[in-house]
């Protein structure tokens, strides 16, 4: 099924995604924790004449990871290269991207949490030191040969923070955790690009827009994108507040931003009366991946307290019983006690 608030990895990012990507710290909208300490970061390396240390950020799809990656290179003036773990397949494959970085260079590694082990230990001697083990031949007459590297910066990008490797993750100097965007942040982000995109919206339209985002940035474009169609179409130099709302409903995303897969995920959990559900149980009722579930429907539910994971399984918050209009079928006292 197509998802219109559909955040699933791109693979190759369109034209128009890129057009609209800030590529500096005052169009970067949000995040403003990371973007101080970066900011600090950064310009302690270029006093001190250094390269910046290593980077890795985890965070739901959308929500501005390889932007921050773009505005690093950007501010450091370093020549950035962008890769993904499954694009990596053999160790000769690293070390061709790693013998072809110059000084100062960065390296962006998408998915990072799915490099094999094989190809993790080669990196790390690379992070450590700047050094290429490359071993040649194998048994007794096996031999180690070691490359000097240039000093480069990695940056590792990764939606699932629980499955990058312990030993890979220590390695970086530097972790953030990106957080869902405000209504009030992503109604920024859509006001501006409606500038870019030379259709007007109205500041009513843009905050309808931002409540059904989903606290993502991808989907407040894309949202933004298609209500222009139908204001482009109804012949409307701005976009109105009843014009998106009718647009966002046609589009099938309901006022807490949620659609049908985010509908039929609770449903499920609600007619589960109270008992956790296991991931690929749901898994199973939706005909959904567990990837999917995980990374890209549950983040968002989990944030806004409509679920929660407990060590049995997924259940529904009375919050979500609440704003569905079901009754709780179990106390409130005694939620917490289903997650010992
Ligand atoms: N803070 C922001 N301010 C303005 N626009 C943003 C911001 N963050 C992201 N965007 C916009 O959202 C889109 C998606 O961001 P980006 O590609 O950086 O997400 P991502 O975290 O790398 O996602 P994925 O995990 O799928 O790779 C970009 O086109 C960018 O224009
Ligand atoms: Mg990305």
């Amino acid at each position: 099924m197509e998802r219109i608030i559909e955040i699933e990895k791109l693979t190759f990012e369109n034209e128009y995604e890129k057009s609209l990507r800030p590529n500096c710290w005052d169009d970067y909208i949000g995040q403003e924790k990371i973007k101080r300490n970066l900011q600090v970061f950064i310009q302690a390396c270029k006093m001190r004449g250094e390269c910046l240390d290593h980077v890795l950020f985890f965070g739901p799809p959308g929500l501005g990871k390889t932007t921050l990656a773009y505005i690093i290179a950007n501010d450091m003036q370093a020549n950035i290269k962008m890769t993904a773990a499954p694009m990596i397949e053999k160790s000769g494959d690293l070390a061709a991207i790693l013998t072809n970085l110059q000084e100062g260079d960065i390296l962006f590694i998408d998915e990072i949490h799915r490099l094999s082990p094989a190809i993790e230990e080669i990196l790390y001697p690379a992070m450590e030191d700047f050094r290429l083990d490359i071993i040649i031949g194998s048994g007794p007459a096996a031999q180690t040969i070691k490359i000097d590297l240039p000093k480069f910066t990695l940056i590792g990008a990764t939606t699932r923070a629980g499955m990058i490797s312990s030993p890979l993750r220590d390695r970086f100097g530097m972790h953030f955790r990106l957080q869902f965007y405000t209504p009030l942040e992503l109604s920024t982000i859509i006001t501006r690009a409606s500038i870019k995109l030379e259709k007007i919206c109205n500041l009513e339209a843009a905050n309808e827009m931002a409540k059904r985002s989903r606290g993502t940035p991808r989907i407040a474009l894309r949202l933004l994108k298609r209500v222009r169609d139908f204001a482009d179409v109804a012949r409307e130099d701005a976009i109105s507040l009843e014009r998106s709302c009718f647009g966002l409903n046609e589009l099938g995303v309901n006022d807490q931003g949620f659609d049908e897969l985010d509908l039929r995920f609770l449903q499920t959990l609600i007619e589960a009366k109270g008992r956790p559900l296991g991931l690929s149980t749901i898994a199973a009722a939706l005909s959904e991946d567990e990837g999917t579930i995980e990374d890209v429907i549950e983040p968002y539910l989990i944030a806004k307290g409509f679920i929660e994971r407990t060590a049995r399984g997924r259940i529904a918050t009375p919050k979500c019983y609440e704003v569905l209009k079901f009754t709780i079928p179990y106390k409130t006292g005694l939620f917490g006690d289903l997650d010992e």
